[in-house]
């Protein structure tokens, strides 16, 4: 299948980074929400990443202005028409995303592929949504998408091996690595990486350790990159609190019970960095 023209739904921190990583690897891509001014947001950041590429020589002015080029403005759903891949990236709510599917299947060529970036909600359910449930496939990007190299490749329970194979293209193109796996609730990264952020807001909330210090543990005692929390903040508090209840809801295993404090964060709205407060502050 010959994919040149991406739709992406959600112009969020998600949806940005896949629009520039997209764009950057020569597809003509269309960037949507719901308003305007959304947009315009998420095309302010990928301009803010293309400058600093420029910055460092990677990219030339005539290439950041070529890669901007390729994305469109859109604040309907219409462009899907003349896609053959849209890659959804809204909110991690069944209720959208269903209506977001709806509405695609309903606009989209026949033998367009329609992925979701969910982090955890099935694949087979978003597939069910759409008449064409063989061409509904998972592309779980990493976030910040334009760094981290991994896309986790979802199959449901209908996708079909041609539009499988047609993603992992897709994805290699995109100069990323593609890893397969079933649809299960969490797939393989969110049901490690949710536990142990979890553990982390636990250990916060029972007062075990700061949360300077929980990050510092993990930072330098396992090389990880940043600490769990400063990772809970990069995601999303909203976001983490909402795959763990996937998981406990898709297992039934307390294991994955939401830690009070995340649940008091998001009641809050210190949502993370998107919100400039999470478990940190960062005004
Ligand atoms: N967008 C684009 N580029 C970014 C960026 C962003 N949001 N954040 C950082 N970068 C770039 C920086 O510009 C920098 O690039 P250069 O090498 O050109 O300078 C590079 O990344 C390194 O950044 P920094 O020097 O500022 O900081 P760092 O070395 O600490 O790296 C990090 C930042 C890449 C975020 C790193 O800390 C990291 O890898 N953290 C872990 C991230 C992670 O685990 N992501 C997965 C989350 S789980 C997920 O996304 C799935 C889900 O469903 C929840």
């Amino acid at each position: 299948m010959d994919i040149q023209t991406i739709m992406v739904i959600g112009a969020g921190q998600m949806g940005g980074g896949i629009a520039q990583v997209a764009a950057q690897s020569g597809y003509k891509v269309f960037l949507n929400d719901v308003s305007l001014e959304l947009v315009d947001k998420g095309l302010g950041g990928i301009e803010k990443n293309l400058s600093r590429s420029v910055a460092k020589e990677r990219i030339s002015e005539a290439e950041k202005q070529a890669i901007l080029e390729r994305i469109t403005a859109a604040v309907e759903l219409d462009p899907a028409a003349g896609c053959q891949l849209v890659i959804e990236a809204v909110v991690e709510n069944m209720e959208i995303k269903a209506r977001v599917f709806e509405e695609l299947d309903r606009l989209a060529p026949k033998q367009a592929i329609l992925a979701s970036n969910t982090s955890s909600l099935p694949i087979t359910r978003i597939a069910a949504c759409t008449k064409r449930p063989d061409r509904v496939i998972g592309m779980h990007f990493m976030n910040p998408v334009p760094v981290m190299k991994l896309v986790e490749v979802i199959n449901g329970l209908e996708t079909a091996p041609e539009v499988t194979a047609a993603i992992l293209e897709t994805v290699e193109k995109m100069g990323k690595t593609a890893v397969e796996c079933k649809d299960v609730p969490g797939f393989v990264s969110n049901r490690v990486l949710m536990v142990m952020l979890n553990e982390a807001l636990w250990e916060l909330y029972e007062g075990v350790a700061s949360a300077e210090g929980i990050d510092a543990i993990m930072k330098l005692g396992m090389n990880h990159p940043m600490g769990p929390l400063a990772l809970a903040d990069l995601i999303g508090l909203d976001t983490v609190l909402a795959i763990l209840n996937v998981l406990l809801e898709g297992y039934g295993d307390p294991k994955y019970r939401p830690s009070p404090l995340l649940k008091s964060y998001v009641q809050a709205g210190r949502l993370g960095r998107k919100t400039g407060k999470g478990v940190y502050d960062y005004s």
